[in-house]
């Protein structure tokens, strides 16, 4: 499995953690930036996470800055990803079993590193379960594309 992270000044401090837990448990990953916490615009790591992961060369993507979510409404601009905000350990579940996100989105002034390295635990070892999902994100496509549903 192959992880593209990213993160704003807001988010940096998760983004930190997480590589520590990838290093920890030898998940392959490329850091997508920032590299410190000096202020930085989210949609630009926003876009080149969601891109490596659109494009295939990713299998998943995390995204952080202070809430989660100005990184992860710039990341759903982009065709084919799933972003999804998550704030406890069942919403991290969820996404992947109901949603199949792609990406986890997570706030840097709303959960705690230890927090962060949890969720992003439980996301990249839950399954999506497929069966009536399946036609819920085949809608979800359907509205990208510009169809009716
Ligand atoms: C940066 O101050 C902050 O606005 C950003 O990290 C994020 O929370 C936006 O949604």
């Amino acid at each position: 499995m192959k992880i593209a992270i990213g993160a704003d000044h807001g988010g940096f401090c998760l983004k930190e953690a997480i590589i520590e837990y990838f290093k920890e448990k030898g998940i392959e990953y490329k850091d997508f930036g920032c590299y410190s916490e000096e202020s930085v615009d989210y949609a630009i790591y926003a876009k080149k996470v969601a891109d490596a992961v659109a494009g295939g060369e990713f299998d998943k993507g995390i995204l952080c800055c202070g809430t989660g979510i100005g990184i992860s409404i710039a990341a759903n601009k982009v065709k084919g990803i799933r972003a999804a905000v998550v704030t406890n350990e069942f919403c991290a579940e969820m996404t992947r079993r109901h949603n199949d996100a792609n990406i986890l989105a997570m706030g840097g002034r709303v959960i705690s590193p230890e927090q962060a390295v949890k969720f992003t635990d439980i996301f990249l070892n839950t399954e999506f379960e497929g069966d009536r999902h399946i036609r819920r994100i085949a809608q979800i496509t359907a509205i990208e594309n510009g169809e009716d549903l």
